[in-house]
Protein backbone atom coordinates (compact mmCIF):
# COMPACT_ATOMS: atom_id res chain seq x y z
CA UNK A 1 0.00 0.00 0.00
CA UNK A 2 1.52 3.14 -0.54
CA UNK A 3 1.81 5.84 2.04
CA UNK A 4 -0.72 8.10 0.88
CA UNK A 5 -3.25 5.68 0.37
CA UNK A 6 -2.42 4.22 4.20
CA UNK A 7 -2.88 7.44 5.12
CA UNK A 8 -6.50 8.19 3.66
CA UNK A 9 -7.64 5.18 4.60
CA UNK A 10 -6.30 4.28 7.86
CA UNK A 11 -9.82 4.67 10.30
CA UNK A 12 -9.66 4.17 13.98
CA UNK A 13 -11.62 0.78 14.63
CA UNK A 14 -14.08 0.56 17.56
CA UNK A 15 -14.69 -3.21 17.72
CA UNK A 16 -11.85 -5.70 16.13
CA UNK A 17 -12.24 -9.28 15.91
CA UNK A 18 -9.30 -12.00 15.58
CA UNK A 19 -6.97 -12.41 14.46
CA UNK A 20 -4.29 -9.70 16.03
CA UNK A 21 -0.90 -9.63 15.55
CA UNK A 22 1.50 -12.14 17.31
CA UNK A 23 3.84 -11.07 19.65
CA UNK A 24 6.21 -11.69 17.08
CA UNK A 25 4.97 -9.96 14.07
CA UNK A 26 4.05 -6.92 16.78
CA UNK A 27 7.46 -6.70 18.55
CA UNK A 28 8.62 -6.45 14.74
CA UNK A 29 6.74 -3.55 13.58
CA UNK A 30 7.33 -1.60 16.75
CA UNK A 31 10.61 -2.16 15.72
CA UNK A 32 10.06 -0.08 12.32
CA UNK A 33 7.57 2.34 14.02
CA UNK A 34 10.42 2.88 16.37
CA UNK A 35 12.16 4.72 13.52
CA UNK A 36 10.00 7.49 13.71
CA UNK A 37 11.75 11.17 14.95
CA UNK A 38 13.04 11.29 18.57
CA UNK A 39 15.13 13.27 19.93
CA UNK A 40 18.23 11.48 21.46
CA UNK A 41 16.93 7.95 20.61
CA UNK A 42 15.67 7.30 24.13
CA UNK A 43 12.75 4.83 23.10
CA UNK A 44 11.12 6.26 26.29
CA UNK A 45 8.22 3.72 26.34
CA UNK A 46 7.80 0.22 26.22
CA UNK A 47 4.42 -1.83 25.60
CA UNK A 48 2.68 -4.38 27.67
CA UNK A 49 0.66 -6.88 25.62
CA UNK A 50 -2.88 -7.78 27.33
CA UNK A 51 -4.67 -10.47 25.42
CA UNK A 52 -6.83 -13.60 25.85
CA UNK A 53 -8.32 -14.40 29.53
CA UNK A 54 -6.24 -11.54 30.98
CA UNK A 55 -8.54 -9.14 29.69
CA UNK A 56 -10.63 -9.71 32.13
CA UNK A 57 -8.39 -9.05 34.92
CA UNK A 58 -7.57 -5.51 33.80
CA UNK A 59 -11.13 -4.77 32.86
CA UNK A 60 -11.80 -5.61 36.59
CA UNK A 61 -8.66 -2.60 37.00
CA UNK A 62 -10.96 -0.16 34.84
CA UNK A 63 -14.15 -1.29 36.60
CA UNK A 64 -12.36 -0.66 40.07
CA UNK A 65 -12.88 3.30 40.38
CA UNK A 66 -16.56 3.05 38.68
CA UNK A 67 -19.08 4.59 40.39
CA UNK A 68 -22.30 2.14 40.04
CA UNK A 69 -23.04 -1.15 39.24
CA UNK A 70 -23.80 -0.11 35.54
CA UNK A 71 -20.36 1.53 34.99
CA UNK A 72 -18.51 -1.28 36.75
CA UNK A 73 -20.60 -3.11 34.13
CA UNK A 74 -19.35 -1.23 31.65
CA UNK A 75 -15.65 -0.35 32.34
CA UNK A 76 -15.09 -4.69 32.88
CA UNK A 77 -16.49 -5.22 29.17
CA UNK A 78 -14.10 -2.46 27.46
CA UNK A 79 -11.05 -4.45 27.13
CA UNK A 80 -12.98 -7.35 25.36
CA UNK A 81 -13.79 -4.49 22.26
CA UNK A 82 -10.39 -5.87 20.42
CA UNK A 83 -8.21 -9.39 21.18
CA UNK A 84 -5.19 -7.53 21.85
CA UNK A 85 -4.85 -4.50 23.58
CA UNK A 86 -1.41 -3.08 23.86
CA UNK A 87 -0.66 -1.13 26.80
CA UNK A 88 1.50 2.35 26.33
CA UNK A 89 3.47 2.73 29.12
CA UNK A 90 5.64 6.36 28.76
CA UNK A 91 8.76 5.75 30.53
CA UNK A 92 10.88 9.52 29.94
CA UNK A 93 14.51 9.35 31.52
CA UNK A 94 14.17 12.07 34.17
CA UNK A 95 16.74 15.31 34.33
CA UNK A 96 17.92 14.27 30.89
CA UNK A 97 18.57 17.18 28.42
CA UNK A 98 15.81 16.34 26.16
CA UNK A 99 12.91 17.32 28.26
CA UNK A 100 9.69 15.36 29.08
CA UNK A 101 7.49 17.33 26.15
CA UNK A 102 9.70 15.71 23.89
CA UNK A 103 10.30 12.38 24.50
CA UNK A 104 6.33 12.17 25.01
CA UNK A 105 6.33 13.93 21.53
CA UNK A 106 8.40 10.94 20.00
CA UNK A 107 6.20 8.30 21.89
CA UNK A 108 3.12 9.77 20.18
CA UNK A 109 5.04 10.01 16.50
CA UNK A 110 5.72 6.39 16.87
CA UNK A 111 2.20 5.35 17.94
CA UNK A 112 1.18 7.03 14.62
CA UNK A 113 3.70 5.47 12.34
CA UNK A 114 2.79 1.64 14.25
CA UNK A 115 -1.18 2.39 13.43
CA UNK A 116 0.17 2.81 10.03
CA UNK A 117 2.02 -0.19 10.07
CA UNK A 118 -0.76 -1.84 11.49
CA UNK A 119 -2.99 -0.69 8.86
CA UNK A 120 -0.76 -1.29 5.87
CA UNK A 121 -0.84 -5.34 7.33
CA UNK A 122 -4.53 -5.25 7.22
CA UNK A 123 -4.66 -4.79 11.02
CA UNK A 124 -7.56 -2.29 12.69
CA UNK A 125 -6.48 -0.02 15.48
CA UNK A 126 -7.61 2.50 17.78
CA UNK A 127 -5.88 4.79 20.50
CA UNK A 128 -7.99 4.90 23.81
CA UNK A 129 -7.33 6.31 27.24
CA UNK A 130 -9.71 6.92 29.59
CA UNK A 131 -9.60 7.71 33.67
CA UNK A 132 -7.86 4.00 33.81
CA UNK A 133 -4.67 5.60 32.38
CA UNK A 134 -4.29 7.16 35.73
CA UNK A 135 -6.31 4.51 38.10
CA UNK A 136 -4.22 2.80 41.06
CA UNK A 137 -5.61 -0.16 40.02
CA UNK A 138 -4.41 -0.38 36.64
CA UNK A 139 -1.01 1.17 37.87
CA UNK A 140 -1.03 -2.00 40.17
CA UNK A 141 -1.81 -4.56 37.74
CA UNK A 142 0.09 -3.65 35.44
CA UNK A 143 3.19 -3.13 38.11
CA UNK A 144 4.19 0.58 36.68
CA UNK A 145 7.28 2.03 38.39
CA UNK A 146 6.51 5.86 39.75
CA UNK A 147 8.13 7.30 37.52
CA UNK A 148 5.93 5.83 34.24
CA UNK A 149 2.92 7.01 32.91
CA UNK A 150 0.52 5.08 31.40
CA UNK A 151 -0.69 6.88 27.90
CA UNK A 152 -3.50 4.70 26.49
CA UNK A 153 -4.03 1.50 24.90
CA UNK A 154 -3.69 0.63 21.50
CA UNK A 155 -6.32 -1.56 20.45
CA UNK A 156 -5.90 -4.23 18.26
CA UNK A 157 -7.16 -6.82 16.19
CA UNK A 158 -9.07 -6.96 12.36
CA UNK A 159 -11.56 -5.04 10.95
CA UNK A 160 -14.81 -6.69 10.86
CA UNK A 161 -15.69 -6.53 7.28
CA UNK A 162 -19.31 -6.24 7.69
CA UNK A 163 -18.71 -2.72 8.75
CA UNK A 164 -17.59 -0.34 5.95
CA UNK A 165 -14.73 2.30 6.89
CA UNK A 166 -15.10 5.39 4.97
CA UNK A 167 -11.51 7.12 3.47
CA UNK A 168 -11.38 10.42 4.74
CA UNK A 169 -11.01 13.53 2.84
CA UNK A 170 -7.82 15.92 3.61
CA UNK A 171 -8.42 18.30 6.38
CA UNK A 172 -8.92 22.34 5.85
CA UNK A 173 -5.95 23.74 6.98
CA UNK A 174 -5.10 26.35 5.13
CA UNK A 175 -6.03 28.85 8.18
CA UNK A 176 -3.33 26.93 10.27
CA UNK A 177 -0.29 27.78 7.77
CA UNK A 178 1.13 30.45 7.28
CA UNK A 179 4.43 31.70 5.71
CA UNK A 180 6.70 34.08 7.85
CA UNK A 181 8.58 36.78 5.65
CA UNK A 182 11.15 38.59 7.14
CA UNK A 183 10.77 42.78 6.77
CA UNK A 184 13.86 44.20 5.17
CA UNK A 185 16.73 45.03 7.34
CA UNK A 186 17.02 48.52 6.07
CA UNK A 187 16.13 52.36 6.65
CA UNK A 188 12.35 52.57 5.70
CA UNK A 189 11.16 48.95 6.83
CA UNK A 190 8.22 49.67 9.73
CA UNK A 191 10.55 47.67 12.33
CA UNK A 192 13.78 46.29 11.28
CA UNK A 193 13.99 42.48 12.39
CA UNK A 194 16.97 43.14 14.47
CA UNK A 195 15.45 45.93 16.27
CA UNK A 196 12.14 43.92 16.43
CA UNK A 197 14.25 41.20 18.29
CA UNK A 198 16.37 43.49 20.99
CA UNK A 199 12.59 45.09 22.00
CA UNK A 200 11.34 41.24 22.58
CA UNK A 201 10.73 40.42 26.49
C1 LIG B 1 -3.91 10.05 23.03
C2 LIG B 1 -5.26 9.72 22.48
C3 LIG B 1 -6.24 9.19 23.30
C4 LIG B 1 -7.52 8.89 22.83
N1 LIG B 1 -8.45 8.35 23.67
C5 LIG B 1 -9.67 8.04 23.19
C6 LIG B 1 -10.64 7.42 24.03
O1 LIG B 1 -10.40 7.12 25.20
N2 LIG B 1 -11.87 7.16 23.52
C7 LIG B 1 -12.19 7.48 22.21
O2 LIG B 1 -13.32 7.24 21.80
N3 LIG B 1 -11.28 8.04 21.39
C8 LIG B 1 -10.03 8.32 21.84
N4 LIG B 1 -9.10 8.88 21.02
C9 LIG B 1 -9.47 9.19 19.62
C10 LIG B 1 -9.44 7.97 18.72
O3 LIG B 1 -8.25 7.24 18.92
C11 LIG B 1 -9.55 8.35 17.23
O4 LIG B 1 -8.46 9.14 16.86
C12 LIG B 1 -10.83 9.07 16.93
O5 LIG B 1 -11.92 8.23 17.21
C13 LIG B 1 -10.90 9.52 15.47
O6 LIG B 1 -10.86 8.42 14.61
P1 LIG B 1 -9.83 8.36 13.40
O7 LIG B 1 -8.48 7.97 13.99
O8 LIG B 1 -10.40 7.34 12.46
O9 LIG B 1 -9.78 9.73 12.80
C14 LIG B 1 -7.81 9.15 21.47
C15 LIG B 1 -6.82 9.66 20.62
C16 LIG B 1 -5.57 9.95 21.11
C17 LIG B 1 -4.51 10.49 20.18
Amino acid sequence: MELEAAIRTRRSAHRLIEPAPSDQEFTELVGWAATAPDHGHLRPWRWILVRGDSRTALGEAFASGAPDAEAVRREGRKPQRAPLLATLVFAPRRNHRVPDWEQLAASSAMVNSLMLLLHDRGFGSMWRTGSSVDSAGTRCLLELAPHERLIGWLYIGSPDPTRRSVPRSPVPVDSRISLFTAPPDQAGAAQPPAEMIRSCP
